[in-house]
């Protein structure tokens, strides 16, 4: 992300000691509790969080217009140089806010001792942080949402190859690969929706809280909040500093959409078996071994399957870091970042990974039709076919379980039972009722809503585009952060004209 490069200060003082006055922590514990590596992917962020505070000081007349103009002048200055990755800040801060502060102090001097009016690190850290996760979680959005999109698509593509469906990883009816892949973006539908809620959870504005109880000073918290492109401001200021649940949520989705991915991955590695086959794995995407000159294997399913379990520990992570503090502020909640600043990175990187490798994937069609064409798969559809013919669906189920085991008696596949064999089974069993023991037949006949017919599986497929759509709407609501920082220099500096 944003290189927040260190910048070793002359004569060793830390900045610490500049911003506040305070005298210095012992330096080994102050490398110790520091947040600055952890922050560097927050510092646009809280950047964009000052720059809008300072143009609500304004706003209130808490700042002159020179001083604000400085200020929020230096503040984008910075937030451009963290764009371009130039961004030197000290590095012996206790955390970004400190560095950012500490920086224009030394660059506007006296100025800089304005910024920090009416606010306190812990809104500061929650705006920042808040900032962070609604535009991750949007962006993440929108690329499970070009998955799902790329999953309809060559679902119509596939609609036609046909394969087995298992419980119990038994082979159990058929399928067609459309209907299987409608099925992992379905799932993935679910998860999408969980970082969704991640967005709405993050999208209030925390700052203006202070320390824990708000400020005696005339702020405007909804400037701010408007300026930020929020959609609102939090309600208590004591429960909005300590509140992480928006992290959570975060975790949470991320780890949703992993698990989705690891599961379809699961289906992937089994497929491109050879005990399987089903699916073919291209050069493009397949790992080799070291030693087995025969091997293809399939290493990019199997590391989306594996770093789940780190989306998974970031949940368990949250829940824990939360759990048993008491209300307003602690500063265990620093150690919120790796997981929350994880989160982004991780889930888009497996996502772009499967979006890449799934072009390189080829369903084995003639495979897929073999391992379903002895019709055992397709017993059910035997057995309601004599439902159909009005038979009470025990006596269809006992019948076909008779039929399967005169086949097995004689040898042959439940496909190849003769007519005379099946009517000394049961009376009911004629020509149109073996029919179904062909699989394309019993893919075409299940029209049930959600069903394999082609007629249910493009009404899957038109549901899963339109899903995509309004997700990716949903994600493009909130602004990526260049246009924030445009939003709030469009903004004039107004306040009390003789300050
Ligand atoms: N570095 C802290 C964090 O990231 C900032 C807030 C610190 N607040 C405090 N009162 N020490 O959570």
């Amino acid at each position: 992300m944003v290189p927040l490069q260190p910048e070793r200060r002359a004569g060793g003082s830390v900045a610490r000691t500049d911003a506040t006055g305070r005298a210095e922590m012992l330096p080994e514990l102050l490398a110790w509790t520091t947040s600055l590596e952890h922050d560097r992917s927050l510092v646009r962020e809280d950047l964009l969080g000052s720059a809008a505070h300072v143009t609500m000081l304004r706003a209130v007349n808490l700042l002159s217009k020179v001083d604000a103009e400085r200020l929020r002048g230096a503040l984008f200055a910075m937030f451009d140089e963290a764009t371009a990755g130039t961004l030197l800040l000290a590095d012996g801060e206790e955390d970004v806010h400190m560095a950012i502060e500490s920086r224009l102090t030394r660059d506007l001097g006296q100025v800089g001792q304005r910024l920090h009016a009416a606010r306190s690190r812990n809104d500061q850290v929650a705006t920042a942080l808040r900032l962070h996760v609604r535009d991750q979680a949007a962006r993440t959005l929108e690329e499970v949402a070009r998955l799902v999109a790329e999953l309809a698509e060559r679902a119509t593509v596939e609609c036609d190859v046909v394969l087995p469906a298992y419980t119990h990883r038994q082979r159990a009816q058929p399928i067609t690969a459309a209907f299987l892949m409608v099925a992992w973006g379905t799932q993935l539908l679910r998860a999408a929706d969980c970082v969704a809620v991640a967005i709405e959870r993050a999208d209030v504005s925390p700052l203006g809280c202070g320390a824990c109880s708000g400020t005696s000073l005339p702020i405007d918290r909804s400037l701010v909040s408007g300026l930020l492109q929020f959609n609102g401001m939090t309600l208590n200021a004591l429960d909005t500093i300590g509140d992480r649940d928006f992290t959570l949520d975060w975790t949470w989705g991320g780890a949703r959409v992993l698990l989705a991915l690891s599961r379809l991955a699961t289906d992937v590695i089994d497929f491109t078996t050879s005990e399987f086959g089903f699916l073919l794995i291209g050069d493009a995407i397949a790992a080799g071994s070291s030693m087995m000159p025969q091997k293809k294997n399939p290493d990019v399913f199997e590391l989306v399957r594996g770093k789940t379990a780190r989306g998974i520990g970031h949940v368990s992570h949250m829940l824990t870091l939360v759990k048993g503090l008491p209300s307003g502020y602690a500063r265990d909640l620093q150690d919120d970042r790796q997981p929350s600043l994880d989160t982004g990175p991780l889930v888009r990187g497996a996502v772009r990974a499967v979006r890449a490798a799934l072009p390189h994937l080829t369903f084995d069609r003639e495979r897929g039709l073999r391992a379903v064409a002895d019709g055992s798969t397709q017993a059910t559809d035997v057995a309601e076919a004599l439902v159909r013919k009005g038979i009470p669906f025990r006596e269809a189920y006992k019948a076909t379980g008779e039929l399967v085991h005169l086949a097995r008696q004689k040898g042959v596949d439940l496909a190849s039972v003769t007519l005379i064999d099946a009517a000394i089974v049961h009376a009911a069993f004629d020509q149109g009722v073996l029919d179904v023991l062909d699989p394309k037949v019993a893919v075409r006949a299940k029209k049930s809503a959600g069903g394999t017919a082609p007629e249910r599986v493009e009404e899957q497929i038109q549901a899963l585009h339109a899903a995509a759509d309004a997700l990716d709407l949903k994600a493009k609501r909130t602004p990526p952060l260049t246009a924030i920082r445009t939003h709030i220099e469009a903004h004039a500096l107004a306040g009390d004209p003789s300050r």
